[in-house]
């Protein structure tokens, strides 16, 4: 073993208590662990991407803020352009505003948990204090428990509905916390409102110290990595100041054009038909014996069953037959959980088969 080199020693210290966050490529019959949409884009409409694709000039940098993509999602979102900054997905979003907030020697991040995990890690990253709250027994918010944790914080996350619980928070507690702390930047996370409709709190909850975050991940275009912030026009300023010019590919901001203005439609159909696929997942885990689904709100399902030992016994089922799904039973609150991507129907009857001979096998 080599000296460690003296460089090492200007590596952030946070670091040294952080995992990095990797997502083997595994090959599966089902991968329903990253909370995706899985449903195909159709040949004509993939065609028709293939060709958009073709006009982009590869040796021109894209707009150096997404311009006409952000001009077609404040359409979409009826509020001023200024307002919009596009991260390369919403996990920059994340990073962009626990960076350019955070003037406090040393700032606080308060989130529920379990919850998404990139908003601990990147403000761990940044030197950030995380104050985690824990949810009830019904995956709900501790109220009281958050308005204690938010004196004094920066910003509170709320990821509604919540990953990895799919549970959607009370609104009013929200409501409530926003404005008792004007102080924090609260960020509403509906990465999943689309599995909700009808539920977003975009023209609710309307303050200056609320972001709307949203991803077009899970929405069939995890692979273009584009996510936004909708903020107040100070903060969107603030955002853009920390934001690294040309931060999305043209390829992805031509795709995401022609998505949004042309095939919304087909869009609409892949997340109805998960939206479907999903109640059918929900009625096959919930005829596991002593198993709970919590009610679903995103593309996911979250069952606990009767302990941790038949919670394993079924992901090794499950990964035996190839089917890659999320164990989340270490986590806070969520002993005994899997986590379930709903898949599309031909990944389902996998799953139904699966389970199907792990139950007559006796669990
Ligand atoms: C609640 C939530 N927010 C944000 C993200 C990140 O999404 P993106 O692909 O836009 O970075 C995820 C990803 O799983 C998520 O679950």
């Amino acid at each position: 073993m080599t000296d460690a080199p003296p460089w090492l020693a200007s590596v952030r210290p946070s670091l040294a208590g952080l995992s990095v966050y990797d997502v083997p490529r595994v090959s599966a019959r089902a991968r329903l662990h990253a909370n995706e949409n899985p449903e195909p884009w159709p040949d004509a409409v993939m065609a028709e991407l293939a060709e958009v694709v073709r006009r982009v000039e590869l040796g021109r940098y894209p707009d150096s803020s997404g311009r006409e993509l952000r001009e077609v999602l404040a359409a979409i979102h009826g509020c001023d352009v200024g307002r919009i900054v596009l991260g390369n997905g919403s996990d920059e979003v994340i990073s962009l505003l626990l960076t350019a907030l955070g003037a406090q020697a040393r700032p606080v991040l308060v989130t529920p948990a379990p919850t998404f995990v990139m908003y601990g890690h990147s403000a761990r990253v940044l030197g950030y204090e995380v104050r985690e709250v824990e949810l009830d027994d019904a995956l709900q918010l501790d109220g009281p428990g958050l308005d204690r944790a938010l004196v004094g914080a920066t910003i509170c996350f709320f990821a509604r509905p919540n990953n990895p619980t799919g549970t959607l928070w009370d609104a009013d507690v929200i409501a409530r916390l926003v404005a008792a702390h004007p102080a924090v930047v609260f960020v509403i996370d509906e990465a999943y409102i689309a599995y909700a409709p009808g539920r977003s709190l975009e023209s609710v909850l309307v303050a200056d110290n609320v972001v709307h975050m949203r991803t077009l991940s899970k929405n069939g275009l995890a692979a273009l990595r584009i996510g936004y912030a909708i903020a107040d026009g100070r903060l969107a300023h603030a955002l853009d100041k920390v934001r690294h010019p040309y931060n999305v590919s043209q390829t992805s901001i031509a795709i995401a054009h022609a998505v949004l203005t042309r095939f919304a439609d087909v869009q609409a159909q892949m997340i109805a038909r998960t939206t479907a696929n999903r109640g059918r997942l929900a009625g096959m885990l919930a005829r596991i014996p002593g198993a709970h689904v919590f009610d679903p709100a995103a593309n996911f399902v979250l069952v606990r069953l009767a302990d941790p030992t038949a919670a394993r016994s079924m992901i090794d089922a499950l990964r035996r037959a190839e089917i890659l799904v999320k164990d989340v039973g270490h986590l806070p609150k969520l002993a005994a959980c899997v986590r379930f991507g709903v898949g599309t129907a031909g990944e389902l009857d996998l799953v139904e088969a699966t389970l199907d001979a792990w139950l007559r096998a006796g669990a």
